[in-house]
């Protein structure tokens, strides 16, 4: 199973910005990434097409899209559809982010309708899941990742093949804040998501990779990379300068 170092852009970066980003990202990790390592970039759709250029053909990279519609076509103005994105070249997506929950107001089970459509479509679907700060301070930590994750893979296929799958615990109050959950909370909550993948899938939820974010930043990124059942990171604030995500990406 490949660790997962993935840099999620937002709405940060004109074209000429991702393209010079991906430009500098590539010429810091190409050539150095462990072969047990996938680096993905996840920039704004506006600027897939130039990154796709910058990442083509070098191994270790992938292309991510943020979001889409979980339709084939249709009228969905202002809306994308999955075959857009792989016919980019994007082979992941993000699904249940917390921006896309919390400020959009997408409800769980929108997200599992994105992350099921997703996989049919052929993407790989990584299911953000995590606590509100009010949620952990009540004990509240387990039932909301429980809820988000319930309803997030219920419309998923029993036999959908594990690596086609990803799951990123990030606390909300982690997002953004510099806080960092510490690692004792990092390596209970994968515990539980991984207990959770293996009661839904059997052994195959051990192959499904379960990644960190929140404050990842190059400073702990190697400790947090070292926990226990924590298989890649989702970088926001700290992947947008290709010189700290490529220290995180490589260490
Ligand atoms: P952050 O964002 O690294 O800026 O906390 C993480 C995320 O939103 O995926």
């Amino acid at each position: 199973m490949k660790k997962l170092m993935a840099a999620n852009w937002k709405m940060y970066k004109t074209r000429d910005e991702a393209e010079q980003t991906a430009r500098g990202l590539v010429g810091l990790v190409a050539g150095r990434i462990p072969a047990d390592r996938e680096v993905l970039v996840i920039p704004p759709f506006t600027a897939l097409s130039v990154v796709a250029r910058e990442l083509a053909a070098i191994p270790g990279f992938s292309l991510g899209a943020q979001n889409f519609y979980p339709a084939a076509q249709g009228a969905f103005t202002g809306e994308i559809a999955p075959d857009m994105l792989l016919d980019l070249g994007c082979a992941y997506a993000l699904a249940g982010h917390s921006e896309r929950r919390h400020v959009l107001g997408e409800s769980d089970a929108f997200v599992g309708r994105k992350v099921a459509f997703g996989l049919a479509a052929g993407l790989r679907m990584i299911l953000c899941v995590g606590e509100k700060i009010e949620e952990r301070q009540a004990g509240l930590v387990r039932e909301v990742v429980k809820r988000q994750l319930d309803a997030g893979l219920s419309d998923v296929v029993p036999d959908v093949h594990p690596e086609t799958l990803v799951v990123a615990y990030e606390p909300v109050w982690a997002i953004g804040t510099g806080l960092t959950a510490g690692p004792a909370d990092v390596a209970e909550a994968h515990g539980f998501v991984r207990e959770m993948l293996r009661a839904r899938y059997g052994e195959k939820g051990n192959e499904v990779r379960i990644l960190y974010g929140g404050s990842v930043k190059p400073e702990n990124s190697g400790e947090i990379i070292g926990i226990d059942n924590v298989d890649g990171v989702l970088v926001g604030g700290a992947s947008l300068r290709a010189e700290s995500f490529a220290a995180i990406a490589l260490a």
